[in-house]
């Protein structure tokens, strides 16, 4: 039996390792939290990366949530399959995947579906690609407020951009996207002043748009850090999308303890080797636990002085004097620091009730190509 609360394990001894366990009652309050910080479902648009399962998406389902977020083709699938009434595609389409994204929009003609454009470049090529085959594309522009990943910043330039949309075929003008992943600051004082500049940004570029007679039906910001910041962002048609929260991970824990989230993902690894004294190796490898950020991989709950010393695809090394009372083949439970890209490492997940495995899931999405 593994007991580290709020986590229980009742029978570790007959599941393989590494595997990717979901606690599901975490993951429901996770949930609940989500729609009680945005005050609501109408304001939420979580985003479907973390975990790309239609389970998930049946949870989310069950609660009322219907307007959704991905980045792939293969997860706006899996999430117009699972029924979501409303996927926004926030991801620049290029090369063929303008085209493979209209054919999905020609196959669930009960799902709206949105994307999202930041040149005048992926505005034409989607326009191309929809012209003529389905209904116009409501489509955003992707405002770069200071990340300086993806994104125009909100200029001229943007305005042309927005004002384009109106007169491209096969796409009508729908909104604006800011993700402010940058602003992580641990001090909710700092994040808090940052986010509310940032929505300054979007809104000032927002009323230019209207005075100018563009419409402008909603404006998707931010990720987890921000999340109950643009939560209190009143602004018509004002959406929030977070991600991580819905596993939660033990980056997001630490370092912003100011949200009611619980880690509901964990991994189930094993004490495979101690080739020295104080020194253990785990089945946690670079193919079983994200090897992002730089730093520790997962933070062991029974080992919480481990320091991490090498990760390779199917070996993580740590130190510990506490190592030495473990036996060969011990199970431990590891929290991810980074759950997104770990949950994409695992095709199953195993769902633990009341310490007990009562079901498994499909990470749906995980592959890049569904059936588009
Ligand atoms: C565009 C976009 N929106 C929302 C999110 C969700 O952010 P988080 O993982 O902080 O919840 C991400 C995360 O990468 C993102 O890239």
């Amino acid at each position: 039996m593994i007991d580290a609360p709020p986590y229980q394990l009742l029978d570790p001894d007959p599941l393989e390792s590494p595997s990717l366990l979901i606690f599901r009652d975490l993951v429901e309050r996770n949930l609940d939290a989500m729609i009680q910080i945005a005050g609501g479902v109408d304001r939420l648009r979580p985003h479907a990366k973390t975990h790309k399962s239609a389970d998930v998406i049946r949870m989310f389902l069950k609660r009322g949530v219907r307007k959704h977020k991905c980045a792939t083709i293969a997860e706006a699938e899996m999430l117009a399959e699972a029924g979501a009434d409303d996927v926004l595609l926030a991801y620049p389409l290029v090369g063929p995947n303008p085209d493979r994204y209209v054919r999905l929009i020609a196959a669930f003609p009960e799902t709206t579906f949105r994307a999202l454009v930041d040149s005048p470049d992926a505005a034409q090529q989607l326009s191309q690609a929809a012209s003529g085959r389905v209904g116009p594309i409501p489509t955003l522009i992707d405002l770069d407020v200071g990340m300086g990943r993806t994104g125009i910043a909100p200029d001229d330039a943007a305005f042309t951009l927005y004002e384009s949309l109106a007169r491209l075929p096969g796409l009508t003008p729908d909104g604006l996207h800011a993700y402010d992943g940058h602003l992580n600051d641990p001090d909710l004082e700092t994040r808090t002043r940052a986010a509310r500049a940032a929505e300054e940004v979007v809104l000032s570029f927002r009323d230019r748009l209207i005075s100018q007679g563009l419409p402008v039906s909603r404006l998707v910001m931010g990720g987890t850090p921000t999340f109950a910041i643009h939560a209190s962002f009143h602004a018509p048609g004002a959406e929030c999308s977070p991600g991580t929260v819905t596993y939660h991970d033990h980056s997001y824990a630490t370092k912003f303890p100011d949200l009611p989230f619980t880690p509901a993902a964990l991994l189930l690894t094993r004490l495979v080797s101690r080739p020295r004294p104080g020194r253990a190796c785990l089945d946690l490898g670079h193919k079983a636990v994200a090897a992002d950020p730089s730093g520790p991989r997962a933070f062991l709950p029974a080992l919480p002085d481990a320091k991490f010393i090498v990760h390779s695809e199917e070996h993580l090394v740590i130190e510990s004097p506490s190592v030495d009372h473990l036996r060969i083949g011990e199970p431990l439970l590891a929290i991810p620091t980074h759950v997104c890209p770990t949950s994409a490492l695992h095709r199953r997940l195993l769902v633990v009730v009341d310490g007990r495995v009562v079901d498994e899931w499909e990470v749906t999405a995980r592959d890049r190509h569904l059936r588009f």
